[in-house]
């Protein structure tokens, strides 16, 4: 490639990817709700300032809200701070973040007044992780309304699905619950971090069939991924910390396994 083709590729490329920045109708740009949705990021370094226990509450209660397939609420909440969080798993909350939950996906609950998935496991276990995560976002834009961050956590520091069978077995969780991620709360240290490229709205709404991807828009990304972690991770990159997930992914998979379908096979 010529040095000409080339800074017109790079041209291409950033066009491309500028079209996933947010986009805001003039008109809405000072609604406080899409403010707090779009301004929201995963935050990572948390001051030592403690959450006030009315906005921590708050930020609880509107987990306990969300919506939920036929209201069946298939979720609970680990709550920790700090000194809990010690004291379970012998460190400090990821991040040193003030307050944390662990969100598991659970049925065991209503198991006991109702039988609303006979045989059928799979579906029990969507539906669980489905209304879970959505109470996980709630509190997650609760918090950020209230002007505390927050970050999602699936695998760092033992937190979530990767590390699910170790976590049932630290908070005593019976069968028909699997945890699925640690939510860190606190106050952001420093500035926000920059928004990780977000895919273009063509690559992420269809309208009629299903609209194949474009792949070089795809490559954009990808590329923009890799080097994004490359500038804000110093002892890290994106390919080692891939690398950390894949070995995990196997003992987790086996692990789950055993959890969501009880060591029965599936056929
Ligand atoms: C379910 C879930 C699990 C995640 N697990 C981790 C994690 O283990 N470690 C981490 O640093 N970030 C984790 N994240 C945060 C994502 O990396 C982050 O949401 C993504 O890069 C997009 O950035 P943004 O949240 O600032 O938009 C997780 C996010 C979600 C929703």
């Amino acid at each position: 490639m010529t040095r000409k083709q080339g800074m017109i590729a790079g041209i291409g490329s950033l066009v491309r990817l500028l079209r996933g920045r947010p986009r805001i109708p003039s008109s809405l740009v000072d609604n406080p709700l899409l403010q707090v949705i779009l301004n929201r990021r995963s935050v990572r370094s948390f001051t030592a300032r403690p959450i006030p226990e009315d906005v921590f509450a708050a930020i609880l209660e509107a987990g306990r809200l969300a919506p939920s397939t036929v209201n069946l609420q298939t979720w609970a909440f680990a709550v920790f701070d700090a000194e809990m969080w010690r004291q379970t798993f012998g460190q400090s909350i990821p991040f040193r973040g003030s307050r944390a939950v662990i969100v598991v996906a659970d049925t065991y609950r209503d198991r006991q007044v109702l039988d609303a998935f006979p045989h059928s496991p799979l579906v029990e276990h969507t539906v669980a992780v489905m209304n879970a995560s959505l109470a996980a976002m709630n509190m997650n834009v609760a918090a950020e309304a209230l002007g505390v961050s927050s970050v999602m956590l699936s695998e760092t520091g033992r937190s979530g699905l990767l590390d699910a069978k170790y976590l049932k077995d630290k908070l005593g969780l019976p069968e028909s619950t699997v945890p699925l991620m640690t939510i860190v709360f606190g106050y952001a240290r420093g500035p926000y971090p920059p928004m990780p490229p977000k895919l273009p709205e063509e690559q992420i709404f269809f309208e009629g069939q299903y609209r194949p991807p474009d792949q070089e828009t795809m490559k954009d990304w990808l590329s923009q991924m890799v080097a994004g972690y490359k500038a804000s991770h110093l002892r890290s990159s994106f390919e080692s910390q891939l690398k950390v997930y894949q070995n995990k992914i196997g003992q987790a998979e086996a692990d789950l396994h055993e959890m969501i379908f009880h060591g029965k096979d599936r056929s």
